[in-house]
């Protein structure tokens, strides 16, 4: 069952919620790590300027880091790439290493709206996995690339997943409070961000509201169909918080419900796509419902189901303007980027395409 991996961008904040997550892994063994030209060629523990809660993984630190080439990454090293790159830099690397065989877990937004790349989100859309047997049909390659969702959308959907099961969603919109951590290791200056918020987040609106609708949509013949049943409406917002991303959500039902029927339905939600699957990284709970009226809060929710559930609170009706809504808190690197990626490669071993 064990998996080699290499993780690409190890040293930014995905890249190291990566290390962290898979140095412990029960079915993955870190055999490569690369990053830009700074680092390559020394030590990553001399590299990295380690920032998470927890300590580096120590044998990891005399790991040298590789030159980003794919031609130095080989099908015979690694089974499983995830990336943490900027997109710019991602685009290229990510499509020769397909092309050599190698299945690419990707963070990075090139391809997520390609209608043949599975964008997943695990316990909403597990079954949009088997878009990747077209990927390959269609573009000739034996590996492939497999995207994360944008990590407001992750938050989001996965949210929003059991009130389209149950009750039929028409239309979302979505107010977004994002951590500084969103933005990258050297992202956004503390003189900008400090006492502040700034209400503006460049093209992150456009993905919340276009991957949101593919994960919800179908698999067809030509790959993911969009549900264009769904309108979905953001307004995304930068806040001096340094992890976990708080989404205020107004939802217009097809069906009305009552809050304890809101509740019942969010807080009994356990995804039938992957409950069988038993993957190490699915958290019990991948929706937690806090009653009390100031929760959800990001220093006290983020690592709710190890960072890996949404804590939602506030459900309420407003029976005035016709919508439903709630506050959802969910950890932006981890469920909205590594630990989504961790769960996407379980998934793909435990359906034998990785
Ligand atoms: N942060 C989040 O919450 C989040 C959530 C979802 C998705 N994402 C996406 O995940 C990706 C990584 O985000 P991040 O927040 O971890 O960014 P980051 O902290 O800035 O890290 C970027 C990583 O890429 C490496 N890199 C930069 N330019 C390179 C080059 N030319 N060649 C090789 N490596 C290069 C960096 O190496 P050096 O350290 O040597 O510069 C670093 O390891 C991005 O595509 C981002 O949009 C981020």
């Amino acid at each position: 069952m064990t998996r080699r991996v290499a993780v690409l961008g190890a040293t930014g904040l995905v890249g190291q919620r990566f290390v962290s997550l898979l140095a412990k892994h029960p079915w993955f063994e870190i055999a490569l790590l690369a990053g830009s030209e700074r680092g390559c060629g020394r030590k990553y523990g001399e590299v990295v300027k380690w920032v998470l809660e927890e300590p580096m993984p120590s044998a990891l630190g005399d790991m040298v880091i590789e030159k980003l080439e794919p031609e130095r990454i080989s099908k015979e090293q690694v089974d499983i790439v995830f990336s943490a790159l900027p997109p710019e830099v991602a685009v290229d690397v990510e499509v020769e290493l397909a092309k050599k065989g190698i299945v690419v877990v990707s963070n990075a937004s090139p391809m997520r709206m390609e209608p043949d790349t599975p964008l997943l989100n695990p316990e909403v859309n597990a079954d949009h996995v088997e878009v990747l047997e077209l990927q390959r049909r269609i573009r000739n390659w034996n590996g492939g690339i497999v995207k994360v969702p944008n990590c407001t959308t992750s938050i989001l959907t996965l949210s929003l997943k059991p009130l389209v099961d149950e009750f039929g969603v028409r239309r979302v919109i979505v107010s977004s409070m994002q951590a500084i951590s969103g933005a990258g290791l050297t992202g956004l200056p503390a003189v900008i961000i400090a006492d502040n918020l700034v209400p503006f987040i460049e093209g992150e609106e456009e993905k919340v509201q276009s991957e949101s609708i593919k994960i919800l949509g179908e698999v067809s013949e030509k790959g993911v169909a969009l549900n264009k049943e769904i309108k979905v409406s953001a307004s995304c917002h930068r806040v001096n918080v340094l992890e976990g991303h708080t989404l205020s959500v107004f939802v217009e039902l097809r069906r009305s419900a009552s809050v304890s029927e809101l509740v019942e339905a969010m807080k009994e939600f356990k995804s039938n796509k992957i409950k069988n699957l038993k993957l190490p990284t699915a958290p019990l709970n991948p929706i937690i419902v806090r009653n009390e009226s100031d929760r959800p809060q990001p220093r006290l929710d983020r690592f709710e189901g190890k960072g890996m559930s949404v804590v939602v609170g506030r459900i309420r009706r407003d029976e005035e303007v016709g919508l439903v809504k709630y506050i959802v808190l969910g950890h932006n690197t981890i469920r909205g980027a590594a630990g989504n990626g961790v769960l996407i490669a379980e998934l793909l071993v435990a359906k034998g395409l990785a």
